[in-house]
């Protein structure tokens, strides 16, 4: 029997309160399937491990988390301690290292769930947003001189380059390609920013020349926005840069109903270091503690786990189980206008595991 190590990273805030549920369900799921196990390594870094030890995770982390077969995130952010040095410090520190270059972030209307846009209904909206996540905006490349002074300047220089975009459109293509609607729509601002953007819409039209198949039009990031609202059974594959990505994913979570909802895979596609998996709702020390955290996040992030550790009958099984969790509001946690607790959304995600039979 095949035994899966994942290195289980809870984080902050409501963190571990989702992560300890998806590794119950994780096992769960194990269990039902009976040809593969897990082997779950916990990993307590984050802001608290900064107030003890003055960084997010040691400095021979990733060492102890290069060899297992995927990492499994919860959230990093504290309220004592500035948002960059958390990022930078534990996610950012995975994610670049570790060439996570891919960020997926897929966004559908779940069976139960009702969007704010009036007029869809479930499958009008079937996007993923693949995410540039090695480079651009996020790039940390800048500086601050003359600090405090009048005279104070700050840089962020966004780098892109040729190699980055390249490898981040064609993944975009592939998976395009891998979807009933063959279509890719790639988010620009070359109107405006007139270097870097420009050679993103060459590199774009390079790359679709070996994808005949594949149907693919461009669109500004600020129109971008207007389509989505208007326009969602538009979009299919979604390409765009880390920062156009990550703003329109937030976009795109709240047309699906909740932040509580939305999953991202944190994808090194040549497999050379292990990918990560998440929610993307964050920290919510609002409700932290408080065990009222939407666990489907972090459900619907295990599902694109097990389809990247090879065990795609067990992700779909996995997210038929989500659905008909969704499906019922008696399992509506208060982000989306229910009572259900954690514990509630996870006891009801295991029987459905259990009572399924396909
Ligand atoms: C995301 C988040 C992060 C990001 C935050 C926590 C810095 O918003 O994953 O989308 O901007 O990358
Ligand atoms: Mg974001």
């Amino acid at each position: 029997m095949k035994t899966y190590k994942i290195a289980a990273i809870p984080g902050d805030g409501i963190g571990s309160e989702v992560i300890s549920a998806g590794v119950e369900v994780l096992h769960a799921m194990a269990t039902r399937e009976g040809t593969f196990s897990f082997q779950v390594d916990h990993f307590d870094w984050g802001g608290e491990y900064y107030k003890q030890h003055g960084v997010m995770m040691p400095e021979n982390g990733r060492d102890l988390i290069r060899h297992h077969d995927a990492i499994l995130f919860g959230s990093a952010g504290h309220p004592e301690i500035p948002d960059h040095i958390t990022l930078w410090g534990l996610r950012l520190n995975i994610c670049q290292p570790f060439d996570q270059y891919a960020n997926v972030r897929p966004t559908r209307i779940l069976p139960g769930i009702t969007s704010p846009l009036r007029k869809v209904q479930g499958p009008e909206l079937d996007w993923v947003i693949v995410r540039e996540n090695s480079e651009g905006e996020y790039a940390g490349v800048g500086g601050r001189v003359h600090r405090g002074q009048a005279l104070e300047v700050a840089t962020d220089v966004a780098m892109f380059t040729r190699g980055g975009v390249e490898r981040i459109i064609r993944f975009a293509f592939k998976l395009a390609r891998s979807r009933p609607r063959k279509h890719l729509t790639v988010v620009t601002k070359s109107n405006a920013q007139r270097h870097a953007m420009v050679m993103w819409d060459e590199v774009a039209t390079e790359v679709a020349a070996e994808f005949p198949d594949v149907t693919w039009d461009k669109v500004l990031v600020d129109a971008m926005t207007v389509r989505m609202v208007m326009k969602p059974e538009s979009l299919d594959t979604i390409v765009a840069t880390n920062l156009h990505a990550d703003i329109l994913s937030d976009l795109a979570a709240a047309v699906a109903g909740s932040l509580g909802i939305a999953p991202t895979a944190n994808l090194n596609p040549e497999r050379n270091f292990p990918s990560m998996f998440e929610p993307i709702h964050g920290s919510a020390f609002d409700i932290t503690g408080k065990g009222i955290a939407n666990p489907i996040g972090t459900f619907w992030s295990s599902v694109m786990m097990l389809e990247h550790l090879g065990e795609k009958p067990a992700a779909d099984r996995l997210m038929s189980a989500i659905e008909r969790v969704t499906g019922d509001k008696r399992f509506h946690t208060p982000d989306l206008g229910g009572t259900a607790r954690t514990a509630d959304v996870t006891a009801g995600v295991m029987e459905a595991i259990h009572a399924a039979n396909a």
